[in-house]
């Protein structure tokens, strides 16, 4: 697929994008991309106000919430139903799953249609549950999990909100989140998330948020300002974390273990040096540049995707 690099947005806005051959997931092993299969047609009669199932979602949130219903319909079975950059997508899900051991019982809160949660369940002998406020999502990650075939773990998925979870205290061992507080609208929001991870998180279980923050956002557009290129700004849906805020909050009940930049080198190249040597080019987020650039050594701190890793005291 291909969108064009005039879209001065980080992450691609759905709205200018050309609805993509879908993929199961379950062919997605190797080639994010897979091969082209049709979907189910499940939204025929689509009814936007159903219900998350999932009590208090604050009123100001509801919005996005729609928004990612429409999206999960838009995309059905298609991994860019959460994001269009399946390259980066496929690659966090490879470095999220070193974070995870044989029996663990792990949570990834807004799973979407549940490419990652499946690619995780496939690498390890895991028991994941995907949860979502988005019943389309959920929808096509049920059909997504139907195609997946032989998985070396067990995965389930179930509509619910991350702010306030449907889980006992103490019962996972990792809680995932990827681009889902960036969904969250406001600081407050980001934080009673949080909380809501600490209290489903065993102690001594690990909290893994691969997010974007204000900080890293500023750096890649000072970089990209530097060779001429436009301020890239955030869509509408998304509120970056404020690093120092979110994390010194959330030091009051998690020990902070590592703060990975997986993907900086990557988005110099990808943002920066491709679009500056490549202007108004389309941006095909399978060429040989996203390809390679996911998987060389890190520099800087570039990168929109950055791991932190969290965990809840022992005691
Ligand atoms: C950018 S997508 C990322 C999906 C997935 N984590 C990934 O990386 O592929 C954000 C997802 O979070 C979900 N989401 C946002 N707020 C949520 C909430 N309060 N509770 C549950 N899911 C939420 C959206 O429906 C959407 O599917």
């Amino acid at each position: 697929m291909s969108t064009n690099e005039s879209n001065f947005h980080f992450y691609q806005a759905d709205s200018a994008e050309v609805l993509p051959d879908v993929t199961p997931a379950g062919s997605a092993k190797t080639n994010p991309t897979g091969s082209n299969t049709k979907q189910p047609d499940l939204w025929r009669s689509p009814q936007l106000q159903r219900p998350t199932n999932s009590a208090a979602l604050p009123e100001d949130l509801e919005a996005i919430r729609l928004h990612w219903e429409r999206r999960g319909r838009k995309y059905g079975l298609s991994p860019s139903a959460s994001w269009v950059d399946e390259t980066m997508l496929h690659h966090e899900g490879v470095i999220l799953s070193r974070y995870l051991k044989e029996g663990d019982r792990v949570l990834d809160a807004g799973c979407a249609n549940g490419y990652t949660t499946i690619q995780l369940a496939r690498a390890k002998a895991i028991r994941i549950t995907g949860v979502d406020y988005a019943p389309s999502m959920i929808d096509y990650a049920n059909v997504n999990l139907g195609r997946a075939g032989r998985l070396t773990g067990s995965a389930s998925f179930r509509v619910g909100n991350f702010l306030k979870l449907d889980f006992p205290d103490n019962y996972f061992d990792k809680v995932i989140t990827k681009r889902c507080l960036i969904n969250l609208g406001n600081a407050d929001h980001q934080k009673t998330a949080l909380l809501e991870a600490w209290r489903v998180l065993k102690p001594g279980g690990l909290f893994l948020i691969s997010e974007v923050t204000e900080q890293t956002a500023a750096n890649l557009n000072r970089l990209r300002r530097r060779l001429g290129l436009e301020t890239m700004v955030p869509l509408w849906h998304n509120c970056y974390l404020d690093e120092p805020d979110f994390f010194s909050f959330a030091h009051n009940y998690f020990d902070i273990k590592q703060v990975r930049r997986f993907s900086s080198t990557y988005y110099v190249l990808t943002w920066a040096l491709y679009p500056f040597f490549v202007r108004n080019g389309q941006r095909n987020y399978h060429n040989l540049v996203h390809r390679i650039g996911a998987h060389l050594p890190q520099v800087g701190d570039w990168g929109l995707q950055k791991l932190f890793v969290l965990q809840k005291p022992l005691g």
